[in-house]
């Protein structure tokens, strides 16, 4: 299926994991696909996803908590790539800590890159679908966090919940104009995120070896298996492709089944 050729896609944190994923799905399907991440391997990841799936692409480096650079990097985008179709705000962070440990520090890199990164790149990406007058997509990562937050992490569960709220209220002023905005809740997906999970979190819980946090976790899934990024990828295609018009303002969970509310 080529359901996005011709369209302009940007996907922030798509050098790796999960937004790699959705990434290369966009690539697959024939979009123009820019990714954006903190990371300066970015150029080399998307030359990477280029190479694996014949699509255009262009991998620019870039701090989503930097609303100049966030500015600079959509307008880049649109120069090379065209006008933009689909903007999914994916890159994010975690820490773990005790809450007497959890500094004020911690508390707003979460909060400034998983939730004020979130909403610079909506807010750029709507000035630009509004000036080409694209009805376009809009797609937030929140987590399973943004449901229930975990033990240890009160800042990141509320930078995920963050999430949730700011997307359903910009799906409100959004839906006249044939806008949508709809956030994702991926459950556990194997990525160096969830490698840095499963050893601190391991280490606070108990005497976990490395992995077996991930493998207790894992059973408790109806499912019995981690997710994918592939199977992220897929999910947000289906919310940037025409068969979800009429949905706007809602959460996804992509779990196994971990969470059912
Ligand atoms: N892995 C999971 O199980 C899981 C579960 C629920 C939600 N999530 C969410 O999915 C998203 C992707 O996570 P992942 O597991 O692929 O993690 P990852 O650590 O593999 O990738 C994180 C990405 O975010 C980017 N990033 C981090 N800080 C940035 C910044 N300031 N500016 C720009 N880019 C920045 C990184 O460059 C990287 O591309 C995150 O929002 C995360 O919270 C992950």
């Amino acid at each position: 299926m080529k359901r996005f050729a011709g369209q302009t896609v940007l996907v922030t944190g798509g050098n790796k994991g999960i937004g790699r994923g959705i990434a290369t799905r966009f690539a697959q399907e024939g979009a123009k696909v820019a990714i954006a991440a903190i990371d300066k391997d970015t150029p080399e990841a998307a030359r990477a996803i280029a190479a694996e799936t014949g699509a255009e692409t262009l991998g620019l480096v870039l701090d989503v908590t930097d609303a100049a650079a966030v500015r600079a990097t959509y307008e880049e985008v649109e120069a090379r790539l065209g006008a933009l179709s689909v903007s999914v705000q994916n890159a994010g962070v975690i820490t773990i800590a005790k809450v007497e440990d959890l500094t004020e520090r911690e508390w707003d890199f979460n909060l400034d890159v998983n939730t004020k990164g979130v909403f610079l790149c909506c807010q750029e990406a709507i000035r630009r679908f509004r000036a080409s007058g694209t009805r376009g997509r809009l797609i937030n990562t929140a987590s399973g966090q943004a449901r229930q937050g975990f033990i240890y992490t009160p800042h990141y569960a509320a930078s995920k919940f963050g999430v949730m709220g700011l997307t359903q209220s910009l799906a409100k002023e959004l839906a006249r104009e044939g806008i949508t905005a709809n956030a994702i809740c991926p459950g556990i997906i194997h990525t160096e995120m969830w490698d840095y999970n499963d050893r601190v979190w391991g280490q606070m819980l108990g005497d976990y070896g490395p992995g077996e946090l991930m493998a207790e976790w894992v059973e408790g899934i109806p499912m019995g298996r981690a997710g994918t990024p592939a199977e992220v990828g897929a999910l947000v295609a289906f919310l940037a492709s025409e068969d979800a018009a009429y949905i706007t303002g809602q959460t996804i969970n992509i779990d196994g089944g971990l969470i059912m509310s």
